[in-house]
């Protein structure tokens, strides 16, 4: 499968994905990374793994749906099939969402269904969570609602604040991320019907 990574920051999620890429039965080959700000971090580090890289300035277009159009553009060019968010902070329309039905995931970093939105870590200390964690979903248009594809879950320790947190769910978001796009790329697991459907080996 040809996937575009769409990213706004440092991409490290970004990057553990292209170096599994790398591995000659992986499933899914990492052809376009795309920013929505031209200072993304990441576009440098994709750049230096030999990834094709641009940044789209959501600054340039006047409404999100243009923004979209541009993006839908560039995927198109590049023959894409698979779309994957990573620490992507745009809003996408909800008609480029259902476009991408089914063929574009995210990376949140909580168990989800709890603590949608921002500041993740910091809600979790607040509400005295014991557990937290990261979450793979598709994508829908409500915001951090989708089907979940695969969880993992870190301890919250005495004397954690949000970054000591953070740092221990990132570990394991570089883990699950490769793994819960291997799975979908190579046909273990889709979309159907709104739920994640688990092929026969991979209940
Ligand atoms: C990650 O924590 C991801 O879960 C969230 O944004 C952060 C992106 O980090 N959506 P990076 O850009 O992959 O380093």
């Amino acid at each position: 499968k040809r996937v575009a990574i769409l990213i706004s920051g440092r991409g490290s999620n970004m990057v553990s994905l292209i170096e599994a890429a790398r591995a000659p039965d992986y499933p899914a080959e990492i052809v376009l990374v795309l920013a929505n700000r031209p200072d993304a971090a990441g576009l440098t580090r994709a750049q230096a793994a030999g990834i094709p890289a641009r940044a789209i300035d959501h600054k340039g277009f006047a409404d999100r749906a243009s923004f979209d159009a541009a993006l839908q553009a560039e995927l198109e060019g590049a023959g894409i099939e698979l779309i994957v968010l990573a620490g992507f902070m745009r809003i996408l329309t909800d008609a480029f969402v259902e476009a991408w039905a089914g063929r574009m995931i995210n990376i949140h970093p909580s168990l989800l269904p709890l603590f949608k939105g921002t500041h993740t870590h910091a809600r979790a200390l607040e509400a005295g969570m014991r557990l937290h964690g990261c979450t793979v979903h598709y994508v829908v248009p409500e915001l951090d609602a989708g089907p979940i594809v695969a969880q993992a879950a870190v301890p919250v320790l005495p004397g954690d604040d949000a970054e000591t947190l953070a740092a221990r769910v990132i570990v394991q978001e570089h883990r699950l991320y490769p793994a819960a796009l291997a799975l979908i790329a190579g046909g273990g697991a889709a979309l159907d019907g709104g739920r994640v459907r688990l092929a026969e080996a991979e209940r």
